[in-house]
């Protein structure tokens, strides 16, 4: 099918202001770094340098755990629920006034396209917000006895993939339940959690009750590892989860993990075609693939497997790649150089292992990192592309006859974070959701998100689960 061309659309850059280099936020400020360190941000699309931004030391983790002791000893913890309810009302609210200032800073940052973070990431953020906001007053009633207490200080550490709503995730509800938090962004991502700093300010928020510090692996160890610290949250890799797990082992220090996955998006013969093939994309190609819910493995039953793939393929030659600021683009930039060397490196050992690689016909941009939506099929259960997260715009094609077969193949994996079923049959929906060893079990959608409904995985995927009434219990003395 020809593509449409379309006139670019550009987003404007202008209603960002980016300066040179950033400092950390502590106690209410941003401030220099201790040790000096710095390091480059730039827009993956383009390879441009959008700012330095401090590196955090050992010292400057310190700094800013005292600091969030000294906002949860002295106010934070002494307000009332309805007082901190305030607070947060306030943040969301700015949120939603700076929605378009932080969907191209998202953008600019991380490579997404702009029309997933302005429909989706922003708005998302600040419903995280007013959800968590909405609790502060009612935690009561959340189940968890008629007074339940904030832990204290929480160290929260988050990735690259969704840089604001990973941290409305953990700073919101955190908040919310009455504790104060260092919150460490992803390297690649750091600039969105400044300007929430910058929105923290604008709020009032009381100095130290949220603290942000920049930097890499080294400095994320070091919070996990800061005696000061009671409650330590982690999205990310598994290799770096098992680490933390580790780390905090033995310590009072409680833990949420909230690791990868390798979902299975199951369509049954009975689903419509149309339906199905644009829930396989939003499921696996949104965000790059740089999600760890993602549909990544697609179990189609047989007797429709050739009808599902030819619509997938004819689709995918339609969605448009490349620079993410134009509001048509559907296809953004690979997050960083690194990522794209493990999609490659992935993909290169699928077609190595016998499956049979196709990639939408695009022409990738001569700057920045890009993947073209790529799906193999022949797959085998066995295949390293069946078994590990590859964290980018690849999907793997597996066929069954029945449900259970469709049931012990998801099944079949170290993860268990998410998986997505589609037929018209109800009953078929509630016994797949059954026997689905996963956190979230979608239907007839995918990659679909609320901040009432709880998030979180079993096995491989981590513990504990954020979002919903169920994420205020990892942040309270229960
Ligand atoms: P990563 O797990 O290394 O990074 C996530 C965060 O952890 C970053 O803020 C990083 O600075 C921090 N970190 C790194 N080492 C640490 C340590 N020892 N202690 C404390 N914090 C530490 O993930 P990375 O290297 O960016 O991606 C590797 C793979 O992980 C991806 O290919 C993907 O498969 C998976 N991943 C999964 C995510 C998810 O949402 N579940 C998000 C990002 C990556
Ligand atoms: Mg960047």
């Amino acid at each position: 099918m020809a593509k449409l061309e379309y006139a670019p659309a550009p987003e404007s850059r202008s209603v960002v202001s980016l300066r040179p280099s950033y400092g950390l936020f502590v106690g209410g400020e941003f401030v220099d770094p201790v040790d000096g360190g710095a390091f480059k941000t730039i827009s993956p699309s383009t390879e441009e340098v959008l700012a330095e931004v401090a590196e955090a030391g050992p010292a400057d983790v310190d700094r800013a755990v005292a600091a969030a002791r000294r906002a949860y000893g002295r106010t934070w913890s002494r307000l009332s629920g309805r007082e901190r309810g305030k607070y947060l009302f306030r943040i969301a609210r700015i949120i939603q006034e700076r929605a378009r200032e932080l969907a191209v800073l998202e953008t600019l940052d991380n490579g997404k396209p702009i029309k997933e973070s302005r429909d989706v990431d922003v708005p998302l953020v600040a419903a995280h917000f007013f959800y968590y906001a909405g609790w502060a007053d009612k935690l009561g009633h959340a189940g968890f006895g008629p007074d339940p207490r904030p832990l204290g200080v929480a160290g929260q550490i988050i990735p690259w993939n969704f840089p604001l709503l990973m941290l409305a995730w953990k700073v919101a509800p955190a908040l919310a339940a009455g504790n104060t938090v260092v919150l460490k962004p992803a390297e690649t991502t750091p600039l969105t959690a400044l300007l929430f700093a910058e929105i923290c300010q604008q709020a009032d928020l009381p100095p130290g009750v949220v603290n942000i510090l920049t930097g890499a692996g080294p400095t994320g160890r070091a919070l996990v590892e800061h005696p000061d610290v009671d409650k330590v949250a982690f999205t990310g890799s598994t290799e770096v989860g098992r680490l933390i797990a580790e780390a905090v082992a033995g310590s009072a220090k409680k833990v949420t993990l909230e690791l990868g996955g390798k979902a299975a998006n199951i369509v049954f013969a009975d689903a419509p075609v149309d339906q199905a093939v644009e829930g396989i994309v939003r499921g696996v190609f949104f965000n790059q693939g740089h999600v760890c819910c993602a549909g990544t493995r697609l179990l189609v039953q047989e007797s429709v497997a050739d009808v599902v793939l030819t619509s997938l393929k004819r689709r995918l030659a339609t969605l448009r790649l490349g620079d993410p600021l134009d509001k048509n683009t559907d296809i953004g930039a690979i997050n960083s150089a690194v990522q794209l060397e493990r999609i490659r490196a992935l993909a290169d050992v699928g077609e190595a292992e016998g499956a049979s690689r196709w990639s939408a016909p695009c022409t990738l941009p001569d700057r920045g990192y890009w993947f073209p939506p790529t799906v193999f099929s022949g797959v085998a259960q066995t295949h390293r592309i069946a078994r590990e997260e590859i964290f980018g715009p690849v999907l793997s094609v597996l066929t069954f006859r029945t449900p259970k077969e469709a049931v012990e193949k998801a099944n079949n994996t170290p993860y268990g974070l998410s998986a997505g079923v589609w037929t018209e049959k109800g009953s078929r929906i509630l016994w797949m959701a059954q026997h689905l060893r996963a956190g979230v079990v979608w239907a007839n959608t995918f990659n679909h998100f609320d901040p009432g409904s709880p998030f979180g995985g079993y096995k491989e995927s981590g513990y504990g689960r954020e979002g919903g009434r169920h994420g205020l219990e990892a942040y309270l003395d229960v």
